[in-house]
């Protein structure tokens, strides 16, 4: 039975459903990683079973390019005028263990995992006003609400102070099987994970600079774990995060 979430519900950045807890500090878990090294899927198993929203920022990334996709196909003639258009369209609405992104009030979960989103997010993913707005929504959500996030940068520039921080790494070849696992191509072939392997390098290296683990992360690598694994091991840091929250709360020294 999953936990719920802690804060109360609440789409658009935080607003709206049930009050949320007083003054309370909030906990935040930051878990990055490269593509396809487990962070979603891990972030929100541990979201429902430890009692937090799980919060996907490479989906705003994400959403933030199917918008700009939608306004101008032709990304030679994208402005920055028009990327400021783009995310205007886009909210976040509460789920109930989730923040997940939408365009114009629709569902987006198919076309923002999409080859035309893929493809060009690590672009919009340079762009400094994209990043300062995908921060503003998830350092809003975490103003009002436990959160686990998953990303590049969530436990360096976005959430220094999180508390708890992992990086999640598996070796390529098994990040691109499970990537066409998780695209339903059941047996994919030597021949396909290759090319797999090929499109996740050259993302990984577009993404370099801001795929940064920090000093104080728990590296785990996932290549033989399995989800379950990885997922009590977290959810277990969790618990040990909050026991030492709630000891320095009452210390008086939170
Ligand atoms: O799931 P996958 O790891 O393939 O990618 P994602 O988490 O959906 O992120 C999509 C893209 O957003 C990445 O390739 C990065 O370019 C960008 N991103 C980022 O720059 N910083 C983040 N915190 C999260 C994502
Ligand atoms: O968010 P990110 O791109 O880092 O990875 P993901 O989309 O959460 O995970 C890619 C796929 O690997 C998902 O289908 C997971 O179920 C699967 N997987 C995993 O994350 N960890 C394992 N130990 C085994 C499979």
């Amino acid at each position: 039975m999953p936990a719920r979430p802690r804060g109360g519900g609440g789409g658009g950045g935080g607003g709206g459903g049930p009050a949320p807890h007083g003054s309370r500090d909030r906990i935040v878990v930051a878990i990055d990683g490269p593509a396809a090294s487990g962070k979603s899927s891990t972030a929100h198993l541990v979201a429902t079973r430890a009692g937090l929203y799980h919060v996907d920022s490479g989906a705003l990334y994400r959403a933030a390019t199917a918008a700009q996709l939608r306004i101008q196909p032709d990304v030679s003639r994208w402005t920055e005028a028009q990327m400021q258009e783009a995310v205007a369209l886009v909210t976040l609405v509460a789920r109930p263990t989730a923040f997940r992104p939408m365009i114009a009030g629709a569902d987006i979960d198919l076309e923002i995992r999409g080859p035309d989103v893929t493809r060009y997010v690590s672009l919009v993913a340079q762009m400094p006003a994209i990043r300062g707005w995908v921060n503003e929504q998830v350092r809003a959500l975490a103003r009002r609400h436990d959160i686990v996030v998953d990303g590049r940068d969530i436990g360096t520039v976005v959430f220094p102070d999180a508390a708890l921080k992992v990086f999640l790494v598996a070796d390529p070849w098994e990040r691109a099987r499970r990537r066409l696992i998780e695209r339903h191509v059941r047996r994919p072939t030597d021949a396909d994970i290759a090319e797999e392997t090929d499109r996740l390098v050259q993302r990984d290296a577009r993404d370099a600079t801001q795929t940064v683990q920090a000093k104080d992360a728990i590296l785990i690598d996932t290549t033989t774990l399995t989800q379950e694994e990885q997922v009590s091991r977290i959810v277990a840091l969790v618990e040990a995060a909050r026991a030492r929250a709630a000891e320095r709360g009452s210390d008086g020294r939170g």
